[in-house]
């Protein structure tokens, strides 16, 4: 499944910056979540990509750290924030390089349903995140029909890998590694008969 997403993002490059999908999240997605987040302490963007958050997450208040599994993407990320390269890692979110409790916040945007395990992914937020800190995970809708578009480039369009998952799956994943689910959300394009975006957003529990 990685080797795939990893190919697909490499190929895309810059184009999925650019592509009409992409532009759209700007609009209907950014202040969703960064509403979700703490304004202090350290924000964890688990699938970074070209780096969409990184700006917006430290205008809030906190020091931001990436990880994508395409160097490509991290290129681009670390080409538009070179004061944090540094912070930006190559990695894969369901085995990731940082110590346990050491996030106060990870935000997720658009990355599970490209096919990582749900438990193993949240597993992994769990583990990083502080007792008390905040996740918030995105994906497209499981009833939207996103994994018919494919990316235009300059040397052809590329398809992103998309496996669907239920909303109500994710819960329960984040439920059974102590992940308390505070809000579920749905986005939805103005006059669209189907949602376009789910929103989850979690807490750590305090350790028993
Ligand atoms: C739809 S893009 C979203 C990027 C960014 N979150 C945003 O909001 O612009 C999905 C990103 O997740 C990355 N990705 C997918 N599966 C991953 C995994 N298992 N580990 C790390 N990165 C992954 C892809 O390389 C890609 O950059």
């Amino acid at each position: 499944v990685t080797g795939a997403t990893e190919a697909a993002y490499d190929a895309a490059g810059s184009a999925y910056q650019h592509w009409r999908w992409s532009r759209l999240w700007d609009t209907l997605e950014v202040d969703v979540v960064l509403e979700e987040l703490p304004t202090q302490g350290r924000a964890l963007d688990a699938g970074c990509g070209y780096g969409r958050y990184a700006a917006p997450v430290r205008v809030r208040g906190l020091d931001y750290v990436g990880i994508d599994i395409s160097d490509v993407q991290l290129g681009l990320a670390r080409a538009a924030h070179p004061e944090i390269a540094g912070q930006l890692v190559r990695g894969d979110i369901v085995v990731m390089p940082f110590a346990d409790a050491s996030f106060d916040a990870v935000l997720c945007t658009r990355v599970l349903s490209h096919g990582a395990s749900l438990d193993a992914a949240s597993g992994e937020f769990a583990r990083v995140l502080r007792p008390g800190g905040t996740l918030v995970v995105t994906d497209i809708s499981d009833q939207h029909y996103y994994e018919r578009a494919t990316i235009p480039t300059e040397s052809g369009e590329v398809r992103l890998p998309v496996k669907r998952y239920a909303q109500r799956d994710l819960a329960a994943a984040l439920e059974r590694t102590g992940l308390a689910i505070e809000r579920c959300r749905r986005i939805a394009e103005q006059y669209a008969t189907v949602p376009l975006l789910d929103v989850t957003v979690a807490r750590k529990l305090a350790a028993r």
